[in-house]
């Protein structure tokens, strides 16, 4: 009797230890005095997980989902272990699982520079320290707070590990003490510094990379003497005052915002629209700053830094003396001169850099020679001399031992320039970025050997004849050793990209550039020219139509295209236009779309292109269409999408005059690819909102647009006439007067009687457009308000604003990147 009863129990247990690991409930984020963990294989809460990690948690917050854990943590040979923060998944019973994917992610840790082995141990003592003691005992790292009346300790919902005292005041916090990671709530203050790893294996402290605020801004730089910048937003030209506090804020959005409270003064370096799901921000130990996110699966989200400066211009691109261009690494070679002075490191690795064949001695400077690399960067660049020759330069590095490089960067053709004379080299870059702003040279400082010169030397002269046939002979093998090596390597990423291809589950049709060429005939019937590409008619074998786009400029981006395509692809709503497949082979990166019989909105709303117009319930249908595919993008996608472009000629309608958005999505796809160029002010002047001169924008530009072309419905004009009298080209100031007189009615669209006739819900439909029109964009309808209220289901706000902001195409700044210019707020806070 009592062993049936307990028996389905037992089955439970059994069955269940499969996926859960601990066994019993636990959450359990805080701990009193007198408390002691030892880090033993017993110990409870142990997991190890596929990836090779094992955790020993001791303090577990929150149940369900990705939560933070603190305790014991070694990743790969377990031989040492660091106490650590790291993030771990949780089910809803507070256990600890263990997902294939998904494994603990290290966002803190105490004693990264002294891990400690089996066997050690974590006290909380009865005086308030919490220390860390090795299995021998000796001391690997204490909070240093014996005497601080410390109550006890704390995991915090956010991350934070918390000493607090009696009056519940938090003495010590590990938020005030960074590794190379931030989580969403964490600040990074003047005074504080994330510093990257050694490698993704070695994560003792000494990486070369560091992030920090300082007093000239937020900079990352090589940890060389001196440092080495290369990346900052200087302070000053966020124009802030100085000594203010300012914050690198991973929170739904990573800001880079000051502490004060004038918003107006805070800028957002990077925003991403999803904060549904943990995040982190790691400073990796190949200097990029990169941000991840749990989506059932860790994910890069972001490369932050990249944007702004390219691939190149990392300090180990290519290594120390690697020059690298266009993502290939090479080594520094003298024009003129067949010695070789740097060899790679690694054949197989070029990325891992180049050494000097001689090392550099300061007691036979007399035999330092430069190599002459013309058009060749630096990722930094200190000016030493200002306004000065390049021979200057160069005797002033040949005078200073420390100097490892002249670095020459002149106005186009100038022979003045600056000058700088690093002690350190780390990359070199091709000079393809800045090559029409500025010209640049590199002498590399490299060591003679006088000896083994004049005997080559010798040599060659005694054996001209023979030597120059032998040297022909063995340059041309090397040459096609060289091109075989190449033309495999390109071989090879071309695979690799193609595999890729084929394996991406769950994406629409890939097709090949000749499959589109003939369904095309040869891209002849073009639709239409749009902001991203040309479009195309055409018709695939089995008779679908087809449109065809053709992306331009984003030829050599391959895994963020398909990123891209697949999230497109993935998007099903009857109001957008299904993508139905891509191609990307080459350079060439297509979509096809759905054909859309009746073309654009274009075509039907304005009065004098068609002898036939449309009826208001077409037209009210159209409408509602336009801002349910709008509501779907805002509110329903798994990531937010921004349309960016919202405007007739991107409104298509199918035979049935079913409307559609085009184009959705794409404004994502380029921005991820043309870096920061990319993010300033897009989309058509008359459809953007006011917001966009102030840099900060939201989904509700897209609003914006929408309400413009709601008026344009409406009315049966364009939001510009220029065929009108003055004061009645511009359709919003038009609006604005007859609001104000109380007679919207004159605006509806004179060329139908069937419009006249639903005067009452077209003027209905004009105040949701007002609506839509706020200056002030907290003010404007979300797209699903809109569709609620176009049903009647909520009315239009009471309080609207008529005196909507006429825009000036004259008033639209011209932004466009580059190192040296301010980083205006708009490229900041551009869409991503
Ligand atoms: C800490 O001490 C308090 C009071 O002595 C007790 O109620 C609580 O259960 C203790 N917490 C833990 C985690 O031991
Ligand atoms: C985890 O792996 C270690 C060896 O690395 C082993 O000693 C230990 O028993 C394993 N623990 C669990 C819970 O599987
Ligand atoms: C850890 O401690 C246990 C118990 O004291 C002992 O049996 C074990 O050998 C120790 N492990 C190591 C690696 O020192
Ligand atoms: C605690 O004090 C020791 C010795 O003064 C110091 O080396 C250590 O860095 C301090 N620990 C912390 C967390 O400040
Ligand atoms: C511990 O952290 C949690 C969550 O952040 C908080 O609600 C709680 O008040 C904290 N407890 C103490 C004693 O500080
Ligand atoms: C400290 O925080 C705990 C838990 O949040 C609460 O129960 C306690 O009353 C607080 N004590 C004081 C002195 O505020
Ligand atoms: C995140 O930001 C919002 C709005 O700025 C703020 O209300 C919230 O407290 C922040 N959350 C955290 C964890 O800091
Ligand atoms: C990690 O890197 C440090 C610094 O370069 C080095 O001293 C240490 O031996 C390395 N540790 C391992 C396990 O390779
Ligand atoms: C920055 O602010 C100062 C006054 O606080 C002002 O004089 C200066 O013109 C501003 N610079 C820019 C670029 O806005
Ligand atoms: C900003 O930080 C500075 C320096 O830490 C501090 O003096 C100032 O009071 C802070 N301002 C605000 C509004 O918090
Ligand atoms: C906020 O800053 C802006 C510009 O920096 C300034 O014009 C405005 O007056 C400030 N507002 C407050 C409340 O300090
Ligand atoms: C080229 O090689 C010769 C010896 O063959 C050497 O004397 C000369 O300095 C070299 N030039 C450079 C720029 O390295």
């Amino acid at each position: 009797m009592a062993l049936s009863q307990f028996l389905p129990f037992f089955f439970f247990i059994l069955s269940c230890s499969f996926h859960l690991i601990t066994s019993q409930p636990y959450d359990y984020p805080s701990a009193n005095l007198s408390t002691t963990w030892i880090n033993s294989v017993s110990a409870d809460h142990s997991v190890n997980f596929t990836d090779g990690s094992t955790i020993r948690a001791i303090l577990l917050r929150g149940t369900f989902g990705p939560k933070y854990a603190c305790g014991f943590y070694c990743n790969g040979n377990c031989d040492t272990y660091l106490f650590a923060i790291f993030i771990v998944q949780t089910n809803s019973a507070s256990r600890i699982t263990l997902p294939a994917i998904g494994f603990p992610q290290v966002v803190w840790s105490a004693n990264r520079n002294k891990p400690v082995r089996i066997n050690s141990t974590l006290e909380l003592t009865a005086q308030g320290d919490l220390v860390l003691r090795d299995a021998d005992g000796t001391l690997a790292w204490s909070t240093n707070t014996t005497g601080k009346s410390i109550a006890g300790l704390n995991l915090t919902d956010e991350g934070n590990l918390v000493l607090f005292d009696s009056k519940n005041a938090t003495v010590w916090q590990s938020f005030h003490h960074p590794t190379d990671a931030l989580v969403p709530g964490q600040r990074l203050v003047p005074g504080m510094k994330l510093t990257a790893s050694v490698s993704t294996t070695n994560w003792t402290e000494r990486g070369l990379f560091s992030l920090s605020f300082t007093d000239d801004g937020f900079v990352a730089l090589v940890e060389s003497n001196p440092p080495q910048t290369y990346f900052d937003v200087t302070i000053g030209r966020l124009n802030a005052s100085r000594g203010s506090n300012y914050v690198v804020y991973l929170n739904g959005s990573l800001a880079l915002l000051s502490n004060s409270s004038n918003s107006s003064n805070s800028q957002t370096l990077v925003s991403f629209s999803l904060a549904t799901s943990a995040q982190y921000m790691r400073l990796e130990s190949d200097g990029h700053l990169k941000v991840y996110e749990w989506q059932s699966g860790w994910t890069e989200m972001d490369d932050l830094l990249t944007g702004f400066n390219g691939e190149c211009y990392y300090p180990m691109a290519c290594g120390r003396y690697g020059i690298c261009s266009r993502g290939q690494c090479s080594c520094p070679k003298s024009s003129s001169n067949s010695t070789t002075y740097f060899r790679q490191i690694d054949d197989r690795q070029g990325n891992l850099g180049c050494s000097e064949v001689t090392r550099l001695t300061c007691n036979a400077s007399s035999n330092h020679r430069f190599l002459d690399l013309q058009d060749v960067d630096y990722f930094t660049f200190t000016t030493d001399i200002r306004n000065t020759s390049m021979n200057t330069c160069k005797d002033a590095c040949l005078r200073n031992c420390s100097c490892k490089a002249a670095l020459f960067r002149s106005g186009l053709n100038s022979s003045t320039g600056d000058c700088y004379l690093p002690s350190e080299i780390f990359s070199l870059a091709n000079n393809e970025k800045d090559k029409t702003r500025y010209d640049s040279h590199a002498f590399i400082k490299v060591q003679v050997e006088p000896e083994i010169a004049a005997a080559k030397e010798k040599r060659r002269v005694n054996g001209a004849i023979l030597g120059s046939v032998i040297g022909v002979s063995i340059l041309g093998i090397i040459v096609g050793i060289a091109v075989f090596i190449f033309w495999k390597k390109k071989r090879k990423a071309n695979e690799d990209e193609e595999d890729y291809l084929d394996h991406v589950p769950g994406m629409p049709t890939r097709f090949s550039y000749d499959d589109l060429k003939a369904a095309t005939e040869n891209f002849t019937k073009k639709l239409g020219q749009g902001g991203f590409g040309s479009v195309f008619e055409g018709c695939l074998a089995d008779g679908t139509k087809i449109a065809v786009k053709c992306l331009d400029g984003i030829g050599q981006v391959k895994a963020s295209f398909l990123a891209e395509v697949e999230t497109i692809g993935s998007i099903h709503h009857v109001n957008l236009v299904q993508l139905i497949g891509f191609c990307a082979e080459k350079s060439h990166r297509l979509l096809v779309y759905e054909c859309m019989s009746n073309g654009s909105l274009e075509k039907w709303i304005y009065h004098g292109k068609q002898e036939q117009t449309l009826d208001w319930n077409c037209r009210r249908k159209i409408i509602q269409d336009i801002a349910k595919g709008l509501a779907y993008l805002h509110e329903e996608c798994r990531q937010k999408i921004l349309h960016l472009d919202i405007k007739p000629p991107n409104i298509l309608l199918d035979e049935k005059y079913n409307a559609k958005l085009a184009d959705f999505g794409l404004s994502k796809l380029i921005d991820r690819n043309q870096s920061q160029v990319m993010t300033q002010m897009r989309g058509t002047p008359g459809y953007l909102a006011p917001e966009w001169l102030s840099g900060v924008i939201t989904e509700k530009v897209d609003v914006y647009s929408f309400g413009i072309v709601l008026l344009e419905i409406l009315s049966g004009r364009r939001h510009f006439e220029a065929s009108e009298s003055e004061d009645q080209q511009v359709m919003v100031n038009l609006f604005r007067r007859k609001a104000e007189e109380g007679k919207l009615v004159d605006l509806i669209d004179k060329h139908s009687e069937d419009m006249q006739f639903y005067k009452e819900e077209v003027v209905k439909a004009m105040q949701i457009a007002a609506w839509c029109l706020q200056s002030d964009f907290t003010k404007r309808p979300s797209m699903s308000m809109v569709v609620k209220a176009m049903e009647g289901v909520i009315d239009v706000d009471k309080d609207l604003d008529y005196s909507f902001r006429p825009q000036t195409v004259s008033a639209i700044p011209y932004i466009s990147f580059a190192d040296s210019t301010p980083l205006l707020p708009s490229i900041l806070s551009g869409p991503r």
